[in-house]
């Protein structure tokens, strides 16, 4: 029986994992590294730090070096956020969690990003969850269950209780870890490990989904 619905943020909600990849595509041509779109569909869902390591792809690099980096990566992000308005919300979405929210049913962000609040408040729509899962909020990033299975806890539901909507393989692996029903969007090769897949955000069917599954 569902009673919540847990959304990742960049790539769910808003458009901002076109953002992510801008920004470190700026940091790799500046520092002569290894990087294109191919490369950044694995950084979907993946915290900062891990993102720089599966650019580097085990080239050794001294910490404060990738600290200098990944700091720089997230000043340009935070150039790109700053602009960030209701108009980057991802389709209809304000729509379909306005009805979710209407039915009765718990609404929660459970994102990566220690950039999460900050997204979420541009958007204007911080005020629409019950909770807001970050970067911050467990130590243990996607994959593993924990950022979902602490926010289910937060708003008091059963990991069975909760939907999970995620666009990275990261974080459909993280939902199912959590024993939560798993909603992949995008192409099959990244989240068709999910018990249901989208295309894009604006396929979603929520009647669907509560149908399904
Ligand atoms: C995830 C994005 O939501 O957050 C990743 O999908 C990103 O691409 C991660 O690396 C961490 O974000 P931030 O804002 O803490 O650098
Ligand atoms: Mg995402």
């Amino acid at each position: 029986n569902i009673k919540g619905f847990i959304f990742d943020l960049d790539g769910v909600l808003t458009d901002t994992a076109e953002f992510h990849y801008r920004s470190w595509q700026k940091l790799a041509d500046e520092e002569n590294l290894n990087f294109n779109r191919q490369i950044n569909e694995q950084l979907r869902g993946v915290s900062r730090m891990q993102s720089l390591e599966i650019i580097l792809a085990g080239q050794e690099v001294p910490t404060a070096q990738k600290k200098e980096w990944t700091d720089r990566k997230n000043e340009y992000y935070q150039e790109y956020l700053a602009e960030l308005t209701k108009k980057n919300i991802l389709d209809d979405m304000e729509a379909k969690l306005h009805q979710l929210k209407k039915a009765g049913y718990k609404l929660a962000v459970g994102s990566s990003s220690r950039n999460a609040k900050k997204v979420l408040k541009n958007l204007q729509i911080s005020d629409l969850f019950d909770t807001i899962s970050d970067g911050n909020s467990v130590e243990r990033a996607k994959p593993a269950p924990d950022l979902f299975l602490h926010t289910a806890e937060v708003i008091g539901l059963e990991p069975a209780e909760c939907v999970v909507l995620e666009d990275a393989e990261s974080g459909v692996e993280a939902a199912l870890a959590a024993g939560m029903i798993a909603v992949g969007i995008g192409p099959a090769e990244r989240v068709g490990k999910a018990h249901l897949v989208y295309t894009s955000v604006s396929d979603i069917d929520f009647e669907e989904v509560l149908t399904k599954i």
